[in-house]
């Protein structure tokens, strides 16, 4: 049971001239909402003054009294019905409103739109219309005033309803409802106008009434964000703030992204007894049942309701930083209280916030909104900001400054969710005694992955197998791993699908990982035509993993064809054979590229060579850094 409801937070958007001002000024009346003897005076002032009173001028007068500090704050306009009270959050197109609301800080659950009858759907409703859906609001009742200009003609409803609906469908809004109303008039706005007798549906009012509430914090699956993990005498106490949800003792919960999975034995809060449920707000610890390996940054759901986990998302940013956001740069993301390292996949869509006209590019300026496609090196445990907005936004860092804020939208991509892992579950890692120091002192060079990648026939096998001899030569521990070898052996059960071309990856990935713990330089060489399973393998191996492009177009290559497979592809005789009838995805961080039609095998050989001598001969001992985790 509810005692005091929480206000709804609607927003109200449209063109100034098609009368917003004075359908608040009209709702805040008719509903009660004013201070008493507001509209007499006022009334009364433009009696004097000779001029027809206009219920927009309820607004000004607040504005003004808000200037001179007086009453209540416009950006936040408070109003009641019978069923509950509203708070109507100020007029979009102000930067202020615009980064508050696209980074999450404030946010409305449902919103109404402005159009005027006579002059229909214009450029700006469509803009207003367009931020509903960049705000991600899924209530929207429209309403259709000035409908006494247009002598309440039932035909023009119609026509502007029907385009407002068409616009609509577009950007994947749907309104709840769609009303004739002349707001200055007072017609449908609480009770059913004499002039309508056409229309069917609900009033204003009767519309508001009819949005559902945000859920509460309390009552959305379990986020529980791990902050720290403190070690007390013998125990573990894993601890952070429940964003939402709830949990209890004996409840299994599942830590995103690394799917490590363990019951809840204790919970303990700061100032307070041991309890047995805690929920959203709090702050507290818990102890698993197991000790199972936990980072900060990992987010705690129950098993059954895990967060999305994806690479790829889109996000819909506020961008603060003093140098444009760009396509392909990299910025670290902060969600609750996770961290990851993203890049800019592409700008999807730019949106000027002074008069909300959208456009495309590739850079982002300080103070526009921009939708983008992010991609970080792996998994990242988040929720669309839609179904739960503390695991649905974050904020993007440029050293260690802010630069942009934003929310979550999975639109269009796949729903993958977390899922527990079943590697691990019984395995306790084993330590070598060897370490990749003294290996490396003994090699007298460092561990690394070569990645090559590129089209078939871009030459990357006859580089590797000559940069493996000539520094086989000069004393390198070194081997290839060359794709045309491996799928007649370790992945011979592998075909050319997406998936098996991932699981393909994955596997040189992880043996590729093995080579440098061993201390050599491992060259691989793989079409590995697309960027996800690439980076997963630069994440299996981060410190020393390099992307090398093999670079040839597909007309060169089919030119070479060395192994006649493009003439059989274009054929059809291979099916999604790369580069005809396949993607190749080309590397956006390339570390080295090697173009070969514009170098020689030779000359491309000798770049490769000396970017690994560069990076990998260092004198022994110093600046040998290993990878921490290089002896599990
Ligand atoms: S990858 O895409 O999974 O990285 P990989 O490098 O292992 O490919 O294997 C590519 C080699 O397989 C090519 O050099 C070619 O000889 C052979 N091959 C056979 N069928 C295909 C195909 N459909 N697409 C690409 N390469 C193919």
């Amino acid at each position: 049971m509810n005692a005091v409801l929480r206000p709804l937070k609607i927003v109200i958007v449209g063109h100034v001239d098609h009368g917003k001002s004075t359908l608040v000024g009209r709702l805040l009346h008719e509903t009660g909402s004013l201070p008493d003897g507001k509209v007499e005076t006022l009334r009364a002032v433009c009696d004097k003054r000779g001029m027809p009173f206009e219920w927009a001028f309820v607004m000004d007068a607040l504005q003004a009294e808000r200037d001179q500090g007086i009453t209540i704050d416009t950006s936040q306009i408070p109003f009641k019905t019978a069923l509950r009270p509203y708070v109507i959050i100020d007029a979009p197109g102000h930067k202020e409103f615009l980064k508050n609301m696209v980074t999450g800080a404030a946010s409305a659950e449902a919103a109404v739109l402005v159009i005027d009858a006579l002059e229909g759907v214009q450029e700006q409703s469509r803009r207003h219309g367009y931020l509903l859906h960049l705000l991600g609001l899924r209530q929207l009742a429209v309403v259709v005033n000035k409908m006494d200009a247009v002598e309440f003609s039932q035909a023009r409803f119609d026509e502007v309803s029907a385009e407002i609906r068409a616009y609509l469908a577009e950007i994947g809004v749907t309104p709840t409802e769609i009303i004739p109303i002349a707001a200055r008039h007072g017609d449908n706005m609480v009770t059913r106008s004499e002039q309508t007798p056409w229309y069917k549906g609900p009033t204003v009012v009767q519309a508001l009434d009819g949005f559902q509430p945000a859920a509460e914090a309390t009552d959305l699956p379990l986020r529980f964000p791990v902050q720290d993990i403190y070690k007390f005498d013998h125990r573990r106490i894993v601890a952070g703030r429940i964003e939402s949800g709830r949990l209890k003792v004996g409840d299994r919960l599942l830590f995103s992204p690394s799917g490590k999975t363990a019951r809840v034995a204790s919970i303990e809060s700061w100032n307070a007894p041991a309890q047995s449920v805690a929920v959203a707000g709090q702050s507290v610890g818990v102890t698993l049942d197991e000790q199972i390996f936990i980072e900060r940054g990992q987010i705690a759901s129950l098993l059954e309701q895990p967060p999305m986990g994806s690479d790829l998302f889109r996000a819909r940013l506020f961008w603060l930083g003093r140098a444009p956001l760009a396509e392909g740069r990299r910025y670290k993301l902060k969600l609750a209280t996770a961290e990851h390292i993203v890049a800019v996949e592409k700008v999807e869509r730019i949106i000027d916030v002074t008069d909300l006209a959208t456009a495309e590019g590739r850079t982002v300026e300080r103070n526009a909104v921009a939708e983008v496609l992010l991609r970080a090196a792996g998994p990242v445990a988040l929720d669309p900001f839609t179904d739960n907005p503390r695991t649905g936004r974050f904020v993007l860092v440029d050293q260690y400054d802010i630069v942009g804020g934003g929310v979550i939208s999975m639109d269009g991509l796949p729903d993958s969710r977390c899922t527990p892992s079943v590697v691990g579950q019984d395995l306790t890692a084993v330590q070598h005694k060897v370490t990749p120091q003294s290996r490396a002192a003994a090699n007298r060079h460092r561990g690394g992955v070569i990645w090559l990648t590129g089209l078939s026939g871009a030459g990357k096998s006859s580089i590797s197998m000559e940069v493996e001899r000539r520094l086989f030569h000069r004393g390198f521990q070194v081997f290839t791993l060359d794709g045309d070898n491996i799928r007649q052996g370790l992945n011979a059960d592998l075909g050319f699908g997406p998936e098996d071309r991932a699981e393909n990856i994955r596997r040189i990935g992880e043996v590729a990982n093995l080579f440098v713990q061993a201390g050599m330089v491992v060259i691989t060489s793989f079409i590995s035509p697309y960027r996800a399973d690439r980076d997963r393998a630069r994440a299996a191996n981060p410190t020393s993993f390099h992307e090398v492009w093999v670079k040839a177009g597909v007309e060169e290559c089919k030119r070479r064809d060395p192994k006649g497979l493009y003439a059989k592809a274009v054929a059809g005789a291979i099916p999604e054979f790369t580069g005809i009838s396949a993607p190749y995805e080309e590397p956006l961080h390339a570390e080295l590229v090697l173009d070969t039609e514009k170098l020689s095998l030779e000359e491309a050989v000798d770049r490769l060579i000396r970017y690994i001598e560069r990076d990998m001969q260092r004198e022994p001992g110093v600046d040998m850094e290993s990878r921490p985790d290089a002896s599990i």
